[in-house]
């Protein structure tokens, strides 16, 4: 059953950063597009490098590792649409965020 946990504070996630945190077994990404918090899984499907570390240009997660790019928004990437990773829905709350996973 989904969840909401508390990850971080607003003011922990600036614009056009990522921020990694940990929900239980899972590590999760947090981005802020625009200042609009989002929130997706960390782990790249290529070889699991950690997309919270990547470049964010607009809604576009770039892999530090060997540039996998993805739609933090969508999860899905826009080179090849069939690669997909997991988006999770964001609760603000005072100066809290919180994730659902
Ligand atoms: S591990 Fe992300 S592109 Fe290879």
């Amino acid at each position: 059953m989904a969840e909401l946990t508390k990850v971080a504070s607003v003011e922990q996630v600036a614009p056009g950063q990522g921020k990694i945190c940990e929900v239980g077994d899972h590590q999760v990404a947090l981005f802020n597009v625009a200042g609009k918090i989002v929130a997706c899984n960390n782990v790249c499907p290529h070889r699991g490098g950690p997309l919270g570390e990547g470049d964010l240009a607009g809604t576009i997660v770039t892999c530090p590792w060997h540039g996998w790019q993805f739609d933090v928004v969508t999860g899905v990437s826009p080179v090849n649409p069939a690669a997909k990773i997991a988006t999770y829905p964001v609760t603000i709350l005072g100066q809290d965020v919180l994730v659902e996973i």
